[in-house]
């Protein structure tokens, strides 16, 4: 379409901003003063409506309670020290939305509607991103299905909305980590590799009971054979043997992390030796043995990058070494500055709002 995609803004009567007490913020209970809809109907979409954070009306027998038809995304906006407002990589969000709207038989959301929609609402509400180490905007893209009716098949109309909460340094405490060898994520085929909320929800089983055993997070192996390590429940996973740095290739099963590609960069432009390619326990568990094993990370939007502080197989359990020349520190650090604006962007991945 047009540069001047054209979105009708219905601005809140009073902001909520001055009764919001950023220094005790829970993530993502708190939402910014709008947020975007639009609707998919007829075949198309409707013109895409930003109006005050409120209720939607559904009825009972709409679709996505039935069928979970629904899929999201997670980005963030960044405040820099001139109070210029970025967001990063947002087109690979876009491109990544598109492909778990197809995998579900949800039709694509166009560039307009998605870049622009979030360019305008990000703009309208850019006070509530904060400025300061580690805080952000964060930003959350989904659809739904939002027919009415019990027939099982795809709804006939949709709603794309994106709401926003602020979010603040997050740090959760020490993660150690269950590497999973009964239950599977995600299978061959299937829609591990969509952001599709059905995997989410069947995610929280198993994720209880390793919470129950002290871990905060499962590492998911391959649902065919449990050898391979694939990701985490909200993050990629990378591996360190000796200097070399591994992660498993993305696949039908693994959700294709932007955080993931943007450490893959940094650590091409570093020099460092990568490998993408299957993982298997084995491996990972005579690396701790012989001591060549010195660290894993997940990768994520939410947290950027993760040390994983030990980890659980079966009856093996390991504690990663602390070390000096971390190279998750060394990709936090460098992920950071390019988002809040303090390093050069040579890829290009931030976007001004
Ligand atoms: C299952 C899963 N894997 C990986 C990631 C990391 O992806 P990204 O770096 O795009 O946030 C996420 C979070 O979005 C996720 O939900």
């Amino acid at each position: 379409m047009t540069d001047a995609y054209e979105i009708v803004i219905d601005k809140i009567q009073e902001s909520k901003l001055s009764h919001t007490d950023f220094d005790n913020l829970t993530f993502g209970k708190t939402f910014t003063d709008h947020m975007l809809e639009c609707t998919w109907r007829d075949g198309k979409w409707e013109t895409a409506v930003i109006k005050p954070y409120g209720p939607i009306m559904v009825e009972p027998s709409c679709k996505v309670f039935h069928y979970g038809q629904a899929i999201f995304e997670g980005m963030k906006a960044f405040k820099d020290d001139a109070g210029d407002v970025f967001l990063f990589r947002p087109e690979d969000n876009w491109i990544r939305f598109n492909e778990s709207a197809k995998r579900l038989a949800m039709p694509e959301v166009p560039e307009e509607v998605f870049i622009e929609g979030l360019k305008t609402l990000v703009n309208l509400d850019k006070d509530w991103v904060r400025h300061g180490e580690g805080l952000s905007l964060y930003l959350r893209p989904f659809m739904i299905a939002s027919e009415n009716g019990v027939a099982a098949a795809p709804s006939t109309e949709y709603k794309f909305m994106i709401v926003m909460s602020p979010a603040f340094a997050y740090y959760k405490g020490d993660v150690r980590v269950i590497i999973a060898s009964d239950y599977s994520r995600a299978a061959d085929g299937g829609v591990g590799y969509a952001k599709a909320a059905g995997n989410y929800a069947a995610s929280f089983y198993p994720n209880n009971l390793a919470l129950a055993e002290g871990y905060q997070q499962i590492i998911w192996s391959d649902a065919a054979s449990h050898e391979y390590l694939e990701e985490a429940g909200t993050m990629n996973i990378f591996v360190r043997i000796g200097d070399t740095l591994l992660t498993a290739p993305n696949n039908d099963r693994i959700l294709n992390g932007v955080t993931r590609r943007s450490v893959l960069q940094l650590a091409k432009d570093a020099g460092l030796t990568i490998e993408e390619r299957r993982i298997s326990v084995k491996e990972l568990n005579e690396a701790a043995q012989n001591g060549s094993l010195k660290e894993i990370f997940g990768s994520g939007t939410a947290a950027v990058i993760v040390p994983i502080k030990g980890y659980k197989h079966k009856d093996f359990k390991y504690e990663l070494p602390i070390l000096e020349d971390s190279y998750a520190e060394q990709f936090k650090t460098a992920l950071k500055d390019i988002q809040y604006n303090r390093a050069d962007d040579q890829h290009g991945w931030r976007v001004k709002i």
